[in-house]
């Protein structure tokens, strides 16, 4: 489980919420994985938690546009690179090519912490550093 705290808020509101939904998301997963729900509920949630992911990229690259975010393009291929493999465990685990997702579960929660508390913190402190001038 990823517990949600303070250390994972970057400053801007909206983005903060879609973190702690995405932290949930993942808890719930994870939840459901643990106690081998079946093949459709955990199918059902990991593509709810794929959408979401999405969107919430497609949200932060406005932001990082909005601000010239030097690394933007950068982001954008590490989101498309993780957006392809969860694609595909997704994909795989629906087709019965995988029975578990327990490793696709660490690799999204190590993700997640990166993702929020070193590379979405930069853009955040340049978004607000650009409405505070
Ligand atoms: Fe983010």
């Amino acid at each position: 489980m990823i517990e949600w705290n303070e250390k994972y808020m970057v400053g801007i509101d909206n983005i903060d919420r879609q973190h702690e939904l995405l932290v949930d998301k993942i808890n719930h997963l994870l939840e459901m994985h643990e106690k081998s729900e079946d093949l459709h509920v955990i199918s059902t949630l990991f593509i709810g938690l794929i959408h979401y992911f999405t969107k919430h990229f497609e949200y932060e690259e406005t932001i990082m546009r909005g601000c010239n975010y030097p690394g933007l393009e950068r982001r954008k291929l590490e989101h498309k690179i993780f957006y392809n493999n969860l694609e595909k465990t997704k994909n795989d685990f629906i087709n019965g090519e995988i029975s578990s997702l327990g490793y696709i579960i660490d690799y999204i929660k190590l993700w997640v912490m990166d993702h929020i508390i070193i590379q979405d913190k930069k853009y955040a402190n340049k978004s607000l550093l650009k409405v505070n001038t």
